[in-house]
């Protein structure tokens, strides 16, 4: 960790214990526990499924493997670690607490994983509340068995918290704009190895080893599709083959720093021609779109506006044989774009809080875009993905030529352009009061 971040660090630290305090004060609670989670176990077995620490836990700590560890925070004292670290020789134990990070806490180090509640019991003797006035934040059993149903995870302070962690410290963006870097550098080697004919599982291998994270620590699944898989959205599968004829490559990948998330996705023809010149026209509706982002605008009718302007480049592409305008009063450009225009990124990668208002109130979607995940007016330090999107899916084409009216559709076309299965340009965006700053553009220009 470098100075700077470091730096960032303990400013970030300070500003969340204020949100938090806020937070706490307004819902009446003298303090919270923020576990961090425990390992799930599969069924009738003792493997453990790929653990990930509760978000609330790691908003204040980078401590991304640390199960059963838990953070007492009241307001005006320094915040209370209870640091699992349990003297095991089946499993690596967690390090020693690292300064850069530690020195912002109170650290009890315990050993079983059930301590915790001990040290807590001890910590709180003698203080001006007991456990029965306090909130917990997790989903840990050992929280359930020690506290009641509600003080567990209190739909007041969650949404609160949920707020605070829309406008992201500079701390938060350094960690995501490095996400972004490393992702940029794994997209490359990613395309490389599409352009060397790799299979789906090659090229994931190749993305892997460029940013040296293990499958459990990118913040989603890799949707590395050929072909017209790019037409499924979230395409799981890595076929281990490669296809015979290459058509196109869609490849939506991120990294993780300190739990931060980058979230990027990238389009590629396999030669010159008709897909070639859709996706350079999707990545200008993409790059016009988010010249649009700034504090103040609202991204329900960003996302609208997508709508236009994809149908606008289906329309010029001949594919559609009714306007743009057309195709969106009557519901057509959802056949062709059937997701929202992007969400929040943070911790998460469809991070918290993007359908409420700074209230908790909910902001509903537009009619007729149940997919929306943002509905929010912008505000400066949001950071949010710009994700349009153009496929040839063929469950929702039929769906339409048998429901609705086949002469809008031309097609031929759809037929000579759904073996590229589809299209989405991604990039990870900050809010400014001017604009925005593109932290996926800045990644590969720099590259
Ligand atoms: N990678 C999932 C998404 O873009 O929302
Ligand atoms: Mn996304
Ligand atoms: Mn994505």
């Amino acid at each position: 960790m470098d100075t700077t971040h470091q730096s960032l660090y303990a400013a970030h630290v300070t500003e969340i214990q204020s949100r938090w305090e806020a937070a706490l004060e307004e819902e009446n609670l003298p303090a919270v526990l923020v576990h961090s989670g425990s390992p799930i176990i599969s069924f009738l077995d003792d493997y453990e499924y790929a653990f990930r620490p509760n978000p609330h836990f790691l908003h204040w700590l980078p401590l991304t493997r640390h199960s059963d560890s838990a953070l007492l925070i009241v307001p005006g004292e320094r915040p209370q670690l209870f640091y699992y670290q349990p003297d095991d020789y089946w499993y690596l134990p967690p390090a020693d607490p690292d300064p850069w990070w530690s020195e912002h806490f109170a650290i009890e180090v315990v050993r079983t994983a059930d301590e915790w509640r001990d040290a807590l019991e001890r910590r709180l003797a003698g203080s001006s509340f007991g456990l029965g006035d306090m909130a917990a934040i997790g989903d840990a059993p050992s929280l359930a068995a020690l506290f009641p149903a509600t003080a567990l995870n209190p739909q007041g302070l969650v949404d609160r918290l949920h707020i605070a962690r829309t406008r992201k410290t500079p701390y938060e963006v350094a960690c995501m704009d490095r996400a972004a870097r490393l992702a940029a550098r794994a997209h490359m080697a990613a395309e490389q190895a599409f352009r060397a004919g790799g299979s789906e599982f090659a090229i994931h291998l190749a993305y892997l080893a460029a940013c040296e994270h293990t499958d459990s620590e990118l913040p989603y699944n890799n949707i590395v599709a050929l072909n017209d898989h790019g037409a499924v959205l979230h395409y799981q599968a890595r076929e281990r083959a490669a296809p015979a004829e290459r058509h196109s490559f869609l490849l939506d990948a991120g990294c993780t720093v300190n739990a931060y998330a980058s979230d990027i996705t990238r389009t590629y023809a396999h030669e010159a021609g008709e897909f070639a010149d859709l996706v350079t026209a999707m990545d200008e509706v993409q790059q016009g779109l988010t010249r649009r982002v700034r504090a103040g605008v609202d991204y329900k009718q960003l996302h609208l506006d997508a709508h236009h302007a994809i149908a606008g480049v289906l329309e010029a592409a001949g594919v559609i044989r009714v306007t743009a305008d057309t195709a969106v009063e009557s519901g057509l450009s959802a056949v062709f774009y059937p997701h929202g225009l992007g969400h929040f990124l943070g911790l998460q990668t469809h991070d918290v809080a993007g359908l409420m208002n700074n209230h908790g109130r909910p902001i509903p979607r537009p009619e007729g875009h149940p997919a929306l995940r943002l509905t929010r007016v912008l505000e400066a330090d949001n950071v949010l993905t710009i994700e349009p999107g153009l496929y040839f899916i063929d469950s929702l084409l039929q769906r339409w030529r048998e429901e609705r009216d086949a002469s809008m559709i031309d097609w031929d076309r759809v037929a000579a352009l759904s073996p590229c299965g589809g299209i989405r340009i991604e990039d990870n965006v900050v809010v400014t009061e001017e604009g925005c700053e593109n932290l996926t553009r800045r990644a590969f220009a720099e590259l």
